[in-house]
Parts: structure tokens; C-alpha cells; sequence
């Protein structure tokens, strides 16, 4: 099993298969099949791997806590930077019939494909995928906003390039109402976030950093950072409130 993952250029440090077997046991006792979005969200998934997309999307018990996390700030707009292929966005989109979704994709294939799933979803009213980098696209959302085109957002989940995060932050704060949730992905980078050598060397494991130092010193912003175990190996997300 090891070397299979060494193989997979998995290292062995980096995998536990306890995390997978727990991420499996929460997620059939927490996740029925009864859920309104299950076959929605399986369809998005399959869809991801026909395509050839990367397997980069959150876990479905990550995709649950985000949906919770709307839930329990009765988010009416979220954003998202960086759709993939919609699985996190069919997740936010589930919390509400009342919640709408932006989320912004700079491929063009990856926009397709999520298109395909929301469609798949039923979703396709209240959810819309702009094409573009998200440091072009949201100062656009955010003179949408200045001009009263566009509402501002409760729910921010910043999923895309790492090496932008600080600028997202910096925009989705600017874009947020008060008492927002702002939550960044894949902070942790299997501990490499601790270690100044390995920001040198991975531009993603700097931005990663970054967004963190920023986040600490922003005052329109109280956050935390948890680091996470499971399916999707050793990582884990910045979640911050705006004041
Ligand atoms: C990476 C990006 C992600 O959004 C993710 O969830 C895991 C890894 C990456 O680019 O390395
Ligand atoms: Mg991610």
C-alpha cells in the first residue's frame, strides 16, 4: 500500500488510511442518500473524472460544513473563487432554496463541465459561473456592488490559485456585509505553511502564508485556522467573520 502510494507520488508521511476509513464512516452516517442534492453532488463528482479534471474538490463532509456554515448565517449571496467543477458550489447552493451563488472560474472547459452539474442540479437560477481570473473578475463584482447592480455577499469560500489568496481576501472583505463568513482553502499544506524553506520553494505554500499573516492583521476581520485530516489528506482552511 505504501509503495502504491509512493507511486502515486503519495509519501507515506503524508497519508493515514485511518482518515480516509473516518471520512467514510462520517460520511454515510451524516450524508444519506435522502439528501435532496446526493445524486447531484455524485453526478458533479463523475462528471469531474470523466473530464479528466483534477481530484482537487472538497471532501463531501468539507462540502457539508460549508453548506452548514451558510446555514447557520442565513446566507442569502456567496461567492466563490474557483468553481472546478461545482461540487463545493452545488454544496453552498444546497444550504438554501433562498441562497444565490456566484462563482468564478478561469477555464473555460471547467466552466462547461460546471455548468453541466448546476444544470444537472436544478440550479441553474440561482447559481451563475463567470469565466475569468477571479483578481480581474471580482473587482468587477465590486464595482457591481459600488454601482448597486449587485448585493453584497454573506458567504465567501476563496478556492482557486494560492498564490492570489491575500488580494481575495482583501476583495471579498471589501464585498462582504457584516457578520459575512469568509473561509480560504488549503491553508495547511501538510504543515508546510510553518516552514519559511518550503514557502522559498512552493509559490502556493507562500500565498498560503500570506493570506494568513493578512488575515491576522486586518481588523475589519476576526478568523481562526483549523487543520484538517480525511480523504483529502493533511491540510485545512482559514475561516474568518467580518466585524
Ligand atoms: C490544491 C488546490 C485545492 O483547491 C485543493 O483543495 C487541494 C490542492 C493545489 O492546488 O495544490
Ligand atoms: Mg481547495
Amino acid at each position: 500500500m505504501a509503495q502504491q502510494q509512493e507511486a502515486m507520488g503519495i509519501s507515506q508521511r503524508d497519508h493515514d488510511e485511518r482518515w480516509t476509513k473516518a471520512d467514510d464512516f462520517g460520511s454515510q452516517n451524516l450524508i444519506p442518500e435522502e439528501f435532496p442534492f446526493y445524486e447531484a453532488l455524485q453526478y458533479a463528482q463523475d462528471l469531474r473524472i470523466k473530464e479528466g479534471l483534477p481530484d482537487i474538490a472538497v471532501s463531501p463532509l468539507q462540502g457539508k460544513m460549508l453548506a452548514l456554515q451558510c446555514k447557520l448565517i442565513k446566507a442569502k449571496n456567496a461567492l466563490e473563487v474557483g468553481t472546478l467543477a461545482a461540487y463545493s458550489t452545488i454544496w453552498i447552493a444546497s444550504s438554501s432554496p433562498d441562497i444565490k451563488v456566484v462563482s468564478v472560474e478561469i477555464d473555460e472547459q471547467k466552466k462547461a463541465v460546471s455548468e453541466k452539474a448546476i444544470s444537472h442540479a436544478n440550479l441553474s437560477d440561482r447559481v451563475k459561473i463567470l469565466l475569468g481570473a477571479g483578481i480581474d473578475v471580482l473587482p468587477q463584482l465590486k464595482e457591481g456592488i459600488a454601482a448597486g447592480k449587485r448585493e453584497k455577499f454573506d458567504f465567501t469560500f476563496i478556492d482557486a490559485d494560492k498564490q492570489n489568496n491575500t488580494s481575495y481576501l482583501r476583495l471579498a472583505v471589501e464585498m462582504s456585509n457584516p457578520g459575512a463568513c469568509i473561509i480560504v482553502d488549503n491553508v495547511v499544506r501538510r504543515g508546510l505553511i510553518a516552514d519559511p524553506e518550503a514557502a522559498k520553494a512552493d509559490s502556493k505554500v507562500q500565498g498560503s502564508r500570506e493570506v494568513i499573516e493578512a488575515a491576522g492583521k486586518d481588523p475589519r476581520l476576526d478568523c481562526t485556522m483549523i487543520q484538517t485530516v480525511g480523504e483529502k489528506n493533511y491540510d485545512g482552511f482559514l475561516l474568518c467573520v467580518v466585524k
